[in-house]
């Protein structure tokens, strides 16, 4: 699976945005048809968007194409113009049930079988952004196409009626269960985005208690944004000297017939290895040896 710690999104319509975010070493780039793109603009997001898929070079960066929602009356045509330019993915915001996404993977699988390419290998995202997509996460998270459930603080804020604060506190159980469906079907968890792009400590924070969490990515906005936060889903090397020690602690200590053990003061035993496991599979996701 491609590693996601930022997901960078860029207004679909703007080419100079566009070849601007090929720059700045985001893991992801998502080029939006949906909410950044003004509704007098859709058609020439289409088109710009399909042009740059197919002519830019976008390096190490996954290139990714957000159409807008089924319903809207945009979406057939949206992902009609994209996939014929082969994007690595398509990010479907604001599902609400599982039969959209099985709407959008047939469009994928028709586009790949119609083209040669193998089945299955343009993937999905999907923005959980609504209360009636909580309902229907468990259903709409067991797509074989997904590779990550994104999701949309600003928008579940919008959907319920709550309001945004720094401490997120009015997310903070939605954006749990995100990360929960997430990990029982082996998807990424993309964390919400900090619209305050000038603060670059507010989504610091945000992103190192995201990891916390359990996400494995965070979108992002703005360029400033793109360092800070795929620092935050990267392990230090302190973190990844810890883990490393802890693991080969504890394969000594299954040779000698022992499963729990001090170590540091600590009490280690399965979970404390499995967390340190999750460590290096992190580091080694972001190219970290
Ligand atoms: N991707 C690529 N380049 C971006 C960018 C993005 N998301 N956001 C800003 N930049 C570029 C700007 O074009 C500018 O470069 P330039 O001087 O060569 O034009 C530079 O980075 C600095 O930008 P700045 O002046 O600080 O911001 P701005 O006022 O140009 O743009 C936003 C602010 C919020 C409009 C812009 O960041 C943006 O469009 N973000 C994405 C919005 C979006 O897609 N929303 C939907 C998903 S939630
Ligand atoms: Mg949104």
């Amino acid at each position: 699976m491609h590693s996601r710690r930022s997901l960078l999104y860029v207004p679909g319509d703007d080419r100079h945005k566009i070849e601007k975010a090929l720059t700045f070493g985001a893991d992801c780039i998502c080029l939006d048809m949906e909410d950044g793109v003004a509704q007098n603009r859709k058609a020439e997001a289409r088109r710009t968007v399909a042009a740059a898929l197919r002519e830019l070079a976008f390096g190490a960066s996954e290139k990714l194409a957000r159409i807008n929602p089924v319903g809207s009356g945009w979406e057939k045509e949206d992902i009609e113009s994209a996939l014929p330019s082969r994007p690595d993915g398509i990010v479907l915001p604001k599902v609400e049930s599982l039969e959209q996404v099985q709407w959008a993977s047939e469009k994928i699988e028709a586009a790949e079988l119609a083209n040669g390419w193998p089945v299955n290998s343009i993937r999905m995202l999907v923005g959980i952004e609504t209360a009636k997509a909580m309902l229907a996460l468990k259903e709409i998270a067991s797509h074989p196409r997904l590779d990550g459930l994104i999701f949309g603080g600003e928008d579940y804020a919008a959907s319920v009626g709550a309001v945004r604060t720094a401490e997120a506190w009015e997310v903070f159980t939605v954006r749990s269960l995100v990360v929960m469906h997430a990990k029982a079907f082996g998807l990424q968890a993309i964390d919400m985005v900090t619209v305050d792009y000038r603060d670059l400590d507010r989504v610091r924070r945000e992103a190192a208690f995201g990891a916390q969490l359990g996400c494995t990515g965070k979108q992002v906005i703005h360029p400033a944004q793109v360092g800070p936060v795929q620092e935050a889903f990267t392990p230090d090397d302190e973190a990844i000297a810890k883990a490393r020690r802890l693991v080969e602690a504890f394969e000594a200590h299954q040779k000698e017939g022992r499963g729990a053990f001090g170590l540091d003061g600590q009490m280690i035993d399965m979970p404390l290895v499995k967390s340190a496991q999750n460590v290096l599979e992190r580091a080694k996701a972001a190219g970290k040896r």
